[in-house]
């Protein structure tokens, strides 16, 4: 998969992809991540990338033209199955969405910024419109970097047995149960027998249990 970013501050999305897990599907060969700062497709002479919204009002807007001129210098390359437009307007990221994004080849990640981008973008170039939650960030890339982790790492391949993306939160819909390691004994606190009892039908049914239950109490609508 390759993914594109473009944003006004690509040094901010400089080492979210340098570590761990995104990291090693980078190092595989399964992903690419390419930065592009938008004030190299500005035709001014101060690189402006915003200016003032017609009709008035607080903020600044995103201009067509770099944008326009930096997508449109990356279609000449190849093809993109989506341009996504990270925006807290857009529509909420969940598993199911990072699951059928995963699967794509090329695609393309906008970053907006100020009071976001002139509308005729959104209405020419732009495919989806994701936000990644009911808060206001100062500008769209952590919300890119956070939608690239939760793609890559689902990409085929980039996950082992041992970090199989099958038992994580969300992906049946439920969240994950507890989880221990050693020592079997802190301070009183002790790990639950089952897991130290060997038996895998009793365990994966205690798993289950657990997992039925934390989401009842936490997130009860998910099992709507
Ligand atoms: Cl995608 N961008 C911004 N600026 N804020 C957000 C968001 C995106 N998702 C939630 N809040």
């Amino acid at each position: 998969m390759r993914i594109d970013i473009i944003s006004c501050l690509p040094s901010l999305l400089a080492s979210p992809f340098d570590h761990s897990i995104i990291k090693r599907a980078k190092e595989k060969g399964l992903v690419t991540v390419h930065l592009h700062d938008l004030r190299d497709f500005t035709s001014s002479k101060h690189r402006n990338v915003d200016d003032y919204a017609y009709g008035g009002g607080a903020g600044m807007v995103m201009m067509v033209e770099p944008i326009a001129n930096c997508i449109s210098y990356l279609q000449k390359e190849r093809s993109y199955d989506e341009i996504i437009y990270m925006t807290p307007d857009g529509i909420t990221l969940n598993q199911a969405m990072a699951n059928g994004l995963s699967l794509l080849k090329n695609i393309i990640i906008l970053c907006g910024h100020y009071k976001g981008i002139d509308e005729r973008i959104r209405e020419t170039f732009i495919t989806r419109e994701i936000s990644i939650g009911d808060y206001v960030l100062s500008g769209g890339e952590l919300a890119a970097a956070v939608l690239s982790d939760a793609i890559i790492r689902l990409i085929p391949g980039v996950l082992s047995d041992e970090t199989s993306a099958l038992t994580d939160s969300f992906q049946d819909g439920l969240l994950a149960p507890p989880v221990y390691t050693r020592p079997y004994d802190y301070h009183g606190q002790k790990v639950p027998d089952v897991l130290l009892s060997g038996n895998e039908k009793e365990i994966e049914k205690w798993r289950f249990d657990k997992a039925v239950e934390r989401t009842k109490k936490r997130r009860p609508d998910l099992l709507e």
